[in-house]
């Protein structure tokens, strides 16, 4: 995720919701690194004892981590100093204050100027720092959105709620690449890297549904299969509702402007509700076709096959345009077990992919021309 490590002299964010698991990753990563390099992992939210109980619970309780419950930013910078720290964890940036400022830990205008002697601190002193923000609703603290502008890299926690997966997410990365997704596991034992996730998010269901597809998407350095869920209702009052979790609001007000003109699906006094299964975000405008299809196959109350992948970015003319890495999604459809794709015309492989039926589509009712065959009972 970092592009090959952390940098000397950079400052990290890493944002989350309370308890989603920031202490325990730095904990683990602490322990990692101190077997080569010093390292301080200042805390201001729990005592000694409360961290140690983690760190035996991780089994490291013998790493050579060196803690610090301090909530005085002098003191934590002086203690990184004395022990010539290769990288400081300051958890978190906003239980922590600066002795020359009033305000209480946590105000916008501490949190900043916390933030920016650090930053100056890790500088001159080429330490790599990283900084825990908690994501916080409207509040007391200010959020870690604030210090964006400030670090190096900032990168987000986040989980489905009560699911034992988390994604880190890097929105901004001097040091490498953005946008890219690491997925781990809460476990027993802490968090462990999760391999094989391209399908992590994919739940299948006995029987399809009407409404539910899934789309092969590649904004996160890597494909990833998600289930797309689409609900188009007749409208009983009011206002036709659009409403979109995960996905582009925007995008689909376009696609269901496209529907219309080009596919002679009118779908204008329908309440549409569209869905990414998982607590995803995915912005890129390779979901079209999959959300083209999950609005078809809900409006017509009919499932599309199990076995169906599909990606695709729509035009505003009714064309299906071609996506970047269209091969790569194939393969992974195919090595997931899907056994038919639809897919822009432009992104057929150049050779057949063995066990994948790769329908290639040109055009927005070519494509729905395609669903409607697939699910002809
Ligand atoms: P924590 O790292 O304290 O979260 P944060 O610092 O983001 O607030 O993690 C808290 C949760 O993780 C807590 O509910 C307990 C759970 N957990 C495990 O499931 N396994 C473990 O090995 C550890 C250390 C914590
Ligand atoms: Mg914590």
């Amino acid at each position: 995720m970092l592009g090959g490590g952390l940098v000397p002299g950079s400052v990290l964010l890493l944002g989350g919701d309370p308890g989603i698991g920031k202490s325990t990753l730095l904990t683990q990563l602490g322990a990692a690194l101190a077997r080569n390099v010093p390292v301080l992992y200042a805390s201001a939210e729990e005592s000694l004892p409360q961290i140690r109980l983690r760190a035996s619970r991780l089994g490291l309780e013998e790493a050579p981590l060196r803690l610090l419950c301090e909530s005085d930013l002098d003191e934590i910078m002086a203690q990184a100093r004395a022990c010539q720290a290769g990288l400081l964890v300051v958890d978190s940036v906003q239980t922590i204050a600066s002795s020359r400022l009033t305000g209480v830990p946590g105000a916008v205008a501490q949190l900043r100027e916390c933030a920016q002697e650090l930053v100056r601190f890790a500088k001159s002193t080429d330490t790599a720092v990283i900084l825990v923000g908690h994501v916080t609703k409207e509040g007391t603290l200010a959020g870690p959105r604030v210090l964006e502008h400030l670090v190096d890299t900032v990168l987000y926690f986040e989980s489905d709620s009560g699911s034992r997966y988390r994604i880190i997410r890097a929105v901004k990365n001097r040091f490498g690449p953005a946008s890219e997704l690491a997925f781990y596991a809460m476990t027993e034992q802490g968090l462990r890297g999760v391999r094989n996730s391209s399908a992590l998010f994919l739940t299948r269901p006995e029987r399809p549904a009407p409404g539910s597809v899934v789309a092969v998407t590649h904004d996160s350095g890597r494909p990833l299969l998600v289930e797309l869920q689409a609900l188009v209702d007749q409208v009983k009052y009011g206002q036709p509702r659009r409403m979109a979790q995960g996905l582009d609001a925007q995008r689909l007000a376009m696609l269901l402007a496209v529907l219309h003109r080009h596919a002679a699906i009118a779908l204008a006094d329908a309440d549409v509700f569209v869905n990414l299964v998982g607590g995803l975000e995915v912005r890129e405008p390779a979901t079209d076709l999959a959300i083209v299809a999950a609005l078809v196959s809900s409006h017509a109350n009919r499932a599309v096959p199990a076995g169906l992948a599909l990606f695709g970015e729509i035009g505003l003319t009714g064309e299906v345009r071609p996506v970047a890495y269209g091969e790569e999604r194939l393969i992974e459809a195919s090595r997931q077990g899907f056994t038919v794709a639809l897919a822009p015309r432009a992104n057929l492989p150049r050779k057949p992919i063995k066990g994948l039926d790769v329908r290639a589509v040109e055009r927005v009712d070519v494509a729905v021309g395609e669903l409607r065959s697939l699910c002809a009972p």
